[in-house]
Parts: C-alpha cells; sequence; structure tokens
C-alpha cells in the first residue's frame, strides 16, 4: 500500500539545522547543479543589467552565477545560516536579507525586473501573500520563476492523496550525508495557476527541462530510456500584471 502523507509544520529557520550539508549536496548534485540552475538561467535568459531578487535563495548559487552574467542581484532567506553562507559566497557588500517570504519583503514597490523563487513556495501552505509580496516587489511586465515539486508526483507516488486537495507531506533527505526531514505542500497544477492570476501573474511559460547536456552521466538515473529526463520540478516563468496601483 501507497505510504500515507505526515504532516508537521515546518518553521521558516528549519534549514538552520542542516545548512552547511545542503549547501555542499546542492553545489554540484544532480538536482541543483545540473537540473534547476541551469534551467532557470536559461530561462532568464540575458541579464545584464536587470535588477533581480532571489527569494529564499539558499548559500547564494543562483545568485552568483546571475552576477557573472552581469546582473544587479539582491537575495534573502529565512535561514540565516544560509544568509552566512551566501555572505561567505557573494561577500560582505552584497544585498543579503534574513527575511521570511511569507511576511511583508524588506523592498521598495517596483524595486526589480525579476525575482526568483526556486525550490521554497513548496513549503508553504498559503501562497497568497508571498505571490503577492513578490507581485509588489517586481515592476509592471517583469519576471517571476517559481521552481517547485512537479504536481503530478503525489498521484505516482501517493496513489491515496487527492490531487486535487492542498495536502503536506514529510519526506526525509540525505544531505552529503546528513538526514533532514523536509514538509512539501503538494497542489494540483490548477490550484498554482488560480495562485498567480490571483496575485496578479499571467503564467509566460511552463516548462519541464532535461538536465544539462554536459551533466556527468554518472549523476543519471539508471535503466531509463531516456535518462536526461524524468519528473522532479515544474518550472513557470510568470509576467507581473500590470495593475491599477502601477498607474496611480
Ligand atoms: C531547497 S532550498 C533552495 C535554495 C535555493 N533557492 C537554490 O535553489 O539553491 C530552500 C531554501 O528556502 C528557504 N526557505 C524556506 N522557507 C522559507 C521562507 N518562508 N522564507 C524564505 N526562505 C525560506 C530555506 O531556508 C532554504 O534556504
Amino acid at each position: 500500500m501507497a505510504p500515507e502523507p505526515r504532516t508537521v509544520e515546518q518553521q521558516p529557520d528549519h534549514y538552520d539545522t542542516f545548512a552547511a550539508a545542503y549547501a555542499r549536496a546542492n553545489e554540484n548534485g544532480l538536482f541543483n547543479r545540473w537540473y534547476a540552475r541551469p534551467a532557470v538561467l536559461a530561462l532568464l535568459g540575458e541579464v545584464a543589467g536587470r535588477a533581480i531578487v532571489d527569494a529564499g535563495c539558499g548559500s547564494g548559487p543562483l545568485l552568483s552565477d546571475l552576477t557573472d552574467r552581469g546582473a544587479s542581484v539582491a537575495g534573502f532567506d529565512s535561514s540565516r545560516a544560509m544568509i552566512d553562507l551566501a555572505r561567505e559566497r557573494l561577500g560582505s557588500e552584497a544585498d543579503l536579507r534574513v527575511a521570511d517570504l511569507t511576511q511583508t519583503l524588506p523592498y521598495d514597490d517596483a524595486a526589480f525586473d525579476d525575482a526568483l523563487a526556486v525550490l521554497v513556495l513548496h513549503y508553504l501552505q498559503d501562497w497568497s501573500r508571498p505571490l503577492s509580496e513578490l507581485r509588489r516587489v517586481l515592476k509592471p511586465g517583469g519576471r517571476l520563476v517559481v521552481v517547485v515539486n512537479h504536481p503530478i508526483i503525489p498521484p505516482v507516488m501517493y496513489p491515496d492523496v487527492d490531487y486535487f486537495a492542498t495536502v503536506p507531506n514529510q519526506e526525509d533527505y540525505d544531505f552529503d550525508g546528513v538526514r533532514a526531514t523536509l514538509t512539501i505542500w503538494y497542489r494540483s497544477l490548477s490550484a498554482m495557476s488560480e495562485s498567480f492570476t490571483a496575485s496578479g501573474f499571467r503564467i509566460s511559460t511552463i516548462s519541464e527541462p532535461p538536465v544539462a547536456p554536459d551533466t556527468p552521466p554518472e549523476l543519471l538515473p539508471a535503466n531509463e530510456t531516456d535518462p536526461s529526463r524524468f519528473i522532479g520540478f515544474i518550472f513557470f516563468v510568470l509576467e507581473a500584471v500590470q495593475m491599477r496601483q502601477d498607474l496611480a
């Protein structure tokens, strides 16, 4: 029988307890280095001169990639330990803050051309305030790139779960030898789309990319017809729609 989803409240500082191990695993691991990060950079395209905020930036690998490409970056994370690691990477002058995506964000209205929420929204049950805040800090026409666990995972892995319900599932991970338990909130594709629209975004792109072409073959799953493709994350590029207050 499929395992029942398990529930536990995940606190915003949860990553403090395994920040260094997660950052080590993230640095060169299949899911981050060879899958999520190259796909996000490809979706963003040319970023030179753009102001970009990374929500839940972790130890800042994407901030570093974007800086190298000429963007002007800011990042925040609810884990102080993660922000300390990002500061080691990006230097003391970098705009890095400890902030919680479920609260008011410490930035002015329309401060950014683009925003990223990579592998962070799926920790949150209610997306309305986080998305509204990200919309507020973006210029009209700005982009938000969202990456979350793919909504097809529960129907495949937990067939007893109602696909149309927004449900938490407690999952065990091994980050470079350190065990961590994370609570992922799964929701249907249409629930995601409705949240985006309600917060002032329009979906420009939905992507289910392969891994980067130069991924070391030993990292790829065995026994797959095409090991460069697997069900992992779903990627969205959203456009910040102009709203009445933008015209005021
Ligand atoms: C899976 S890691 C992804 C890190 C980074 N985005 C990346 O792709 O490398 C998730 C990050 O989200 C942060 N996080 C979780 N809940 C958050 C919240 N409510 N507000 C801000 N950051 C949060 C965690 O502390 C962690 O650093």
